[in-house]
């Protein structure tokens, strides 16, 4: 099962408690540490978490570096724990505007991680659905212009493979916290047929029992994927 997360309501938690919103960001780092751990038991094979959007730079300039040194600090110290843990980190998203550092950080993580057969974990830096969808677009392109493919092989499957998750399913389902309902560009392609969970606990708030209640309701939904599925009684006939 792929699990998709826009970890939302870090600032508000931090606000509501009179502390600064960086410490809200902290708290959610801490977060993920926790929820990456409990996928296994969970049934959750792979983890897409919305860590910073193409959107989010246009934030005040202290708080983008706070976050900044958030993602470097994460990448820096969970590196072996991850390998451990043998989850395969990957990226999504546009690197090119990110610091150097973060950059040899990130692919440090990747290439350590890649043969490891546990929990998938993507991390979208930097990431945006449009802006994903349009790179996509100019590598087809691209392809086209140099006889690579003909406009005729472009079929789903293989504009799907040219995105930043090319080669892996789609999000069953995507979870948002912190009361909002929309999706704020997360995964617009590969969201086609998610199920969606809206969560009032903020992301600083969410705990493996919440968690965990979100996906038993997911497993209690029947997905149709568009067709025509009998109901249970009927099956049962
Ligand atoms: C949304 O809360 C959260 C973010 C923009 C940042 C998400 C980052 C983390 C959870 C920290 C670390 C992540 C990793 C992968 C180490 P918000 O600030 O928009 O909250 P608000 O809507 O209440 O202001």
């Amino acid at each position: 099962m792929h699990v998709g997360i826009i970890m939302d309501g870090n600032g508000r938690w931090a606000t509501r408690r009179g502390l600064a919103r960086l410490i809200g960001h902290k708290r959610g780092a801490s977060q993920v540490k926790k929820v990456v751990k409990c996928c296994p038991d969970l049934g959750v094979k792979t983890l897409t978490l919305y860590a910073f959007s193409t959107e989010n730079w246009k934030r005040a300039a202290h708080e983008v570096e706070g976050l900044m040194k958030l993602f470097r600090g994460y990448l820096a110290n969970n590196l072996v724990e991850l390998h451990g843990e043998n989850v395969r980190v990957r990226f999504i998203g546009d690197p090119s505007p990110l610091s150097p550092d973060i950059l040899i950080l990130m692919e440090k993580l990747r290439s350590l991680t890649e043969n490891n057969t546990g929990l998938n974990l993507n991390i979208a830096l930097n990431y945006g659905g449009r802006d994903e969808v349009v790179r996509a677009v100019k590598a087809v392109a691209n392809k086209v212009k140099t006889d690579e493919l003909s406009v005729d092989d472009i079929t789903e499957e293989l504009f799907s493979a040219h995105l930043d998750t090319g080669g892996q399913n789609d999000p069953d389902l995507i979870i948002r916290t912190a009361g909002e309902m929309r999706i704020s560009n997360f995964m617009i392609w590969q969201s086609a047929y998610s199920e969606f969970a809206f969560l009032q606990e903020s992301w600083p708030e969410f705990s493996l029992a919440v968690f965990d209640k979100a996906l038993q309701n997911y497993h209690a939904r029947t997905r149709q994927f568009g067709a025509v599925v009998p109901k249970n009684t009927e099956l049962a006939e």
